[in-house]
């Protein structure tokens, strides 16, 4: 049996659940007025309201209970100092120092990594505003149009969801692509309209020893080359943003348009590097930094407010209700706001790669369900799919909806529509439909009892289905920082209290592995026996019929 699982905290929620199980949300609004005020928090200019979750004073209590057993608030102290917390990679977690707005150095093996930071980020903001001010020129000295993005997960999603998510503050006359599927049809799409004379290749890759983002940038810079003519100027259409600047001056890379980023920056936490180099190309060095603002604000507001009035850390503590009392399997993610259309797909990576682990920091199998699957869409487009499970599914979904209040373009008879929207379904959500209320709209509809009785089972919504909504006044640079790096502390609340290393992702390891010994077995029209009969058999079909055609 576990530490966690035997803990007081651990075995009073235990106990508490099974008295509060059967409670309806109903009753608990019914019976408390002030339910709102008391659980919902704000911060700046986004408000967080828990207060449609299956949860009392006690249940409040007992969470943080757990929380300080786990010994948070030190925890987050570690994270921020610095401190060796990716324990399996031997790695400090510092995406937290990227945005770091203070002027206190920060040590790690005894250097101010600090002035580094900086650095670089002055390096990513000039490149950056020389494309946008076409001061950079290709081989042609053509001023660069299109910006290709190549590389995968972490070095791909972030700056996909947010360059999404910022549209309206981005350059109109400079195009943003990302390419990241080893299927050549990604690539390929993205090659046929562009013009290798006024296109700029990131290659964006950590490693850069990724075999997606390294078969992509070796067919785009064939294709310069083969448009070009040669690979002469090839410098002046390739840079790099990786921590192993060695390979990719090998690639062919010039050194001064290489841009470091640093072993103790996550993957899926690096946006705020120059991983984020897309960003500022797309929006511009001021509102790159406003991003970098909302997130260190959201930053302050993790290390500084006490537990129970810290956003991150209750967002942190219901999902562990939910996984680990509820048993909920999953977590959706609904934005309301078009422009985050990407952001289910960026946290999906963020927490799933995170959290998705078996062995605890001590090396033992956990006797607990650790990370939920995160799985979401834009709420308008979600109610018109998946919702029906939601509402009348048997599984239990608990749901992060996210809302602006007000909208840049703001034409009131949308965002009034899509606002009802939002909160219709948190209420209904919460509240369902009685068997009574049900039977009382469809006698009033004229139906008659017999067809009354036909219908009404399926009429019942049973509610007591908890979201928690964030409502932020509009999307912009800073507020979208601040959201983000919220689910960012939540991912690691949780990954405290599971006792679990949210930063490495050693997961992804083996299907690497085998499809690097895979991939020879694919050259040729040879059988294969090697695997077990299922991956034998799918390598001989593809084999036996795929075209005869080289490359
Ligand atoms: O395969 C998973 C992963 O390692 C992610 O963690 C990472 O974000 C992604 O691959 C891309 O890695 P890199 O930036 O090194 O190409």
């Amino acid at each position: 049996m576990s530490e966690l699982t035997q803990s007081n905290a651990w075995l009073a929620l235990r106990k508490h659940y099974n008295e509060i199980k059967h409670t309806h949300m109903r009753t608990m609004f019914e019976e408390d007025e002030k339910r709102f005020d008391k659980y919902s928090l704000e911060m700046n200019e986004i408000l967080y309201d828990y207060s449609k979750n299956r949860i009392n004073d006690e249940t409040v209590k007992l969470l943080l209970q757990l929380a300080d057993d786990v010994k948070l608030p030190l925890r987050i102290e570690n994270m921020f100092n610095g401190e060796v917390i990716n324990h399996t990679e031997h790695r400090a977690v510092l995406h937290t120092a990227l945005r770091d707005q203070g002027n206190q150095p920060l040590i790690v093996d005894g250097i101010d990594i600090m002035p580094e930071i900086r650095e670089e980020l002055a390096r990513v903001k000039q490149l950056a505003e020389k494309i946008r001010t076409r001061g950079w020129r290709g081989a042609t000295n053509q001023a660069i149009t299109d910006v290709v993005n190549i590389g995968i997960g972490g070095s791909h999603l972030g700056p996909l969801m947010v360059t999404e998510a910022l549209r309206p503050y981005t350059l109109h006359d400079l195009n943003l692509h990302f390419v990241s599927n080893v299927d050549e049809n990604h690539i390929n799409d993205a090659l046929e309209y562009l013009n290798p004379e006024t296109t700029l290749f990131i290659i964006a890759s950590k490693t850069f020893t990724t075999q997606d983002t390294m078969v992509n940038a070796e067919t785009a810079r064939q294709w310069c080359i083969n448009k070009l003519g040669n690979d002469e100027y090839l410098h002046r259409h390739f840079v790099a943003v990786t921590s192993n600047v060695p390979l990719a001056k090998e690639f062919g890379i010039a050194e001064e348009n290489i841009f470091k980023m640093w072993d103790w920056v996550g993957g899926r936490y690096s946006l705020w590097s120059a991983i984020g180099l897309s960003i500022v190309i797309a929006i511009g060095s001021d509102q790159f930094d406003q991003l970098l603002a909302g997130a260190y604000e959201a930053d302050m507001h993790f290390r500084q407010a006490p537990l129970g009035k810290n956003i991150p850390v209750m967002m942190a503590l219901l999902g562990v209700w939910y996984n680990n009392f509820f048993e909920a399997q999953s977590m959706a993610v609904l934005p309301y706001d078009q422009h985050l259309h990407r952001f289910p797909a960026y946290l999906q990576q963020a927490d799933m790669e995170s959290n998705g682990k078996n062995v605890d920091r001590q090396g033992n199998q956990v006797d607990y369900t650790t990370g939920p699957v995160i799985f979401g869409e834009i709420g308008i487009a979600g109610q018109h799919a998946f919702f029906q499970l939601l509402h009348q599914g048997t599984k239990l979904v608990p749901a992060d909806i996210l809302a602006p209040v007000y909208s840049i373009r703001c034409i009131a008879r949308h965002h009034r529509a899509l606002m009802s929207n939002v909160f219709a379904q948190t209420e209904a959500l919460m509240r369902g439909k009685t068997e009574q209320e049900a039977y009382e709209e469809l006698k009033a509809d004229g139906l008659d009892e017999k067809q009354i009785k036909q219908l009404l089972p399926y009429k019942i919504f049973p509610g007591n289905r908890p979201t928690s909504t964030l409502l932020f006044d509009t999307l912009n640079a800073k507020t979208l920082g601040s959201i983000i790096a919220l689910y960012e502390h939540k991912i690691f609340v949780q990954g405290v209290i599971w006792n679990i290393n949210s930063f490495d992702q050693w997961g992804v390891e083996l299907g690497k592995q085998l499809a690097k010994n895979i991939l020879p077995e694919l050259n040729d029209i040879e059988q294969i026996d090697a695997h077990d009969s299922s991956t034998n058999g799918l390598i001989n079909h593809y084999k036996r019929h795929r075209p005869r055609k080289t490359g």
